[in-house]
C-alpha cells in the first residue's frame, strides 16, 4: 500500500491496526459522547460547543484555542458538590485556573485548593473568600506561607517539619492562630504513571507513616500554640479509577487519627482525602459519577471508622482533573499531512497541527492518549490511523498518538482533540518561543476570551534586549 486511503484498508496486509483498544469510528461524523464535554455534538460535520460553531469561533480567534464549555464546567462542579453532600468539596486550581473559573467555582459553592501565591493571587483577584482556600505545596517559601497566613486562608496543608517551624514562626509574629492539616503518606502504590503518583514512601510529598514522621509533624503541630490542627490530609495521585488505593490509603489514615486520639488524647474534627479521580481521555477510560464516587468513598471511611471505634472525621476532597478535564477541548489547525512508510510496507499519516507539546505536554509527558476530531466539515472518506502531532522541534512532539481520522484529512482541517481542560493550558511553556493559546469559554451561544492569546509582546516582555 502507497497510502492508506483504500476502503477496507484496515484488514489490507500491511496495514497499521494501531493499538488493540481502538478501533475506526462506526460514524466518522459523530462524536464518542463519554469523551465529550455536556454540550459537544456534530452538526453537518461542523463540531459545536456551548450552542457555538467551533468553526466560527475560530474565524474570530484563531487556533490552536482552547474552548470551554462552561456549563459543562458548572454541572460537573456541581455534581461533586451535591454528590459529595457532606463533605467540603475543593476544586484543585492546579489542573486550571483563571479569574473566570475560580470565580465558577465560589458561584457554585466550592471550596478552592491553591498551592502557590500566583494561584493564591487570582483566587483572591477573583474574590474568592480565603477562608475557603486551602494551600498546599511541598516547599511553600516563607513569604508564601506569610501572605497565606496573613491573607486568612482557610487552612495549610503542612508537608515538611521544617514548614512547621516557619509557620509557628509567622503565626507568632502576625499573633494569629492559623488552621493546618498534616498531610502523610499513606505508602500506598496508586496504579497510574509513576510522575503523577504521590503515596509511596520514595517521593517527595508528605510525611510518612510508617517512619514516625507523620506522628512527629502532629505533636509539633499540636505544640505550636500559633496553629490548630484540623486533621490528617492524603492523597494519593491523579488519574486513578481504582477505589482500591483509596482504600488502602483510608485505612491507614484513619489508623493514625484514631493513634492521635488514643495516645494524645486528640480528636481531629477533619480528615482530607485528596483528589485524582479519573477521567475518560479514549474509549479505555470509564470513570465513575461523583455521586458513586462518593458512595463508594463513605463506605470505605465507615467501615473503617467502625472497626476503630471511632467517629468519622468531616471529610474533604480535591478533585481538580474530574471537574475541568472534560469540559474543554483544543481546536487546532492542519498544517501539513505527510504519509510515512514504515517497515513492512504499513503506512502512518502524521498530521501536524498549529499547537503541540507547548500547550498540551501530556502526551509526551506520561505517555497519556488522547483521542481527536476532524471539526469543520463531514468526511466520508475511509478511515486512516493517524498520529496527530505538534509544530515543535522534537519528535515526541505528539498530541494525539492514534486515532483514525478520514483519509482526506488535509491543511486547513479543523482538528479537535476532547478532555484538555486539566494539566494542558495549566502547565503550557514557551517552547519554541510558541504564543500560549486562549481559553474561550463558550456557553448559550456566545463566545467569550476568559485567558487571552500571549503576543510577541507578551514573550518580548521579559526579554530585556541585548543593550540590558
Ligand atoms: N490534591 C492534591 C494534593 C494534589 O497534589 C492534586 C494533584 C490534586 C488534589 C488534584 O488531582 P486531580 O483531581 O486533578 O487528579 N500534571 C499531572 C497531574 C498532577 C497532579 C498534581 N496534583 C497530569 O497532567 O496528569
Amino acid at each position: 500500500m502507497s497510502t492508506t486511503h483504500e476502503a477496507g484498508w484496515a484488514h489490507a496486509p500491511g496495514a497499521l491496526r494501531g493499538p488493540a483498544w481502538l478501533s475506526p469510528p462506526a460514524d466518522p461524523n459523530a462524536l464518542v459522547p463519554s469523551l465529550w464535554s455536556r454540550t459537544a455534538h456534530k452538526r453537518d460535520g461542523d463540531l459545536v460547543v456551548g450552542g457555538v460553531a467551533v468553526a466560527d469561533l475560530v474565524a474570530e480567534h484563531n487556533t490552536p484555542a482552547y474552548v470551554l464549555d462552561e456549563d459543562d464546567f458548572r454541572a460537573r462542579a456541581r455534581a461533586f458538590r451535591d454528590g459529595f453532600a457532606g463533605y467540603d468539596v475543593y476544586y484543585a486550581a492546579k489542573a486550571f485556573l483563571c479569574t473566570a473559573v475560580a470565580g465558577w467555582v465560589a458561584e457554585e459553592g466550592l471550596h478552592l485548593d491553591v498551592c502557590s501565591d500566583g494561584e493564591l493571587t487570582v483566587a483572591l483577584r477573583a474574590g474568592v473568600d480565603p477562608a475557603r482556600l486551602g494551600y498546599h505545596g511541598n516547599n511553600k517559601t516563607h513569604p508564601e506561607l506569610r501572605r497565606a497566613v496573613a491573607e486568612g486562608v482557610g487552612r495549610i496543608v503542612v508537608d515538611s517539619l521544617v514548614e512547621i517551624e516557619r509557620l509557628a514562626q509567622i503565626t507568632a509574629e502576625l499573633d494569629v492562630v492559623q488552621p493546618v492539616m498534616v498531610r502523610v503518606t499513606a505508602g500506598v502504590e496508586a496504579h497510574t504513571h509513576e510522575y503523577i503518583a504521590t503515596a509511596h514512601e520514595d517521593q517527595k510529598f508528605g510525611l510518612s507513616i510508617t517512619s514516625g514522621d507523620a506522628m512527629d509533624a502532629v505533636r509539633r503541630v499540636l505544640a505550636a500554640p500559633g496553629l490548630r490542627l484540623q486533621g490528617l490530609h492524603s492523597h494519593i495521585g491523579s488519574q486513578i479509577f481504582d477505589a482500591s488505593g483509596f482504600e488502602v490509603a483510608a485505612r491507614r489514615v484513619l489508623a493514625l487519627h484514631a493513634r492521635i486520639a488514643d495516645e494524645l488524647g486528640v480528636t481531629l474534627p477533619e480528615m482530607d482525602l485528596g483528589g485524582g479521580f479519573g477521567i475518560a481521555y479514549t474509549t479505555q477510560d470509564d470513570p465513575s459519577e461523583p455521586a458513586d464516587l462518593a458512595a463508594e468513598m463513605t463506605r470505605i471511611v465507615d467501615h473503617e471508622c467502625r472497626a476503630l471505634g471511632i467517629e468519622r472525621p468531616h471529610l474533604s476532597i480535591e478533585p481538580g482533573r474530574a471537574i475541568v478535564g472534560p469540559s474543554t477541548c483544543t481546536v487546532y489547525t492542519v498544517g501539513t499531512v505527510k504519509p510515512v512508510a514504515l517497515d513492512g510496507g504499513a503506512v502512518r499519516t502524521y498530521v501536524s497541527v498549529d499547537g503541540g507539546m507547548s500547550d498540551n505536554v501530556r502526551t509526551a509527558l506520561y505517555d497519556a492518549d488522547y483521542s481527536c476530531t476532524l471539526a469543520g466539515r463531514a468526511s466520508d472518506a475511509p478511515p486512516v490511523l493517524a498520529r496527530v502531532v505538534g509544530k515543535h522541534c522534537e519528535a515526541g512532539d505528539v498530541v494525539v498518538r492514534d486515532e483514525f481520522l478520514p483519509g482526506d484529512v488535509r491543511p486547513g482541517d479543523l482538528l479537535a482533540v476532547p478532555a484538555t481542560g486539566a494539566y494542558c493550558r495549566s502547565m503550557a511553556s514557551n517552547y519554541n518561543h510558541a504564543l500560549r493559546p486562549p481559553v474561550v469559554a463558550v456557553r448559550d451561544g456566545r463566545a467569550r476570551v476568559i485567558v487571552r492569546r500571549e503576543t510577541v509582546d507578551d514573550l518580548l516582555a521579559t526579554d530585556v534586549g541585548a543593550a540590558g
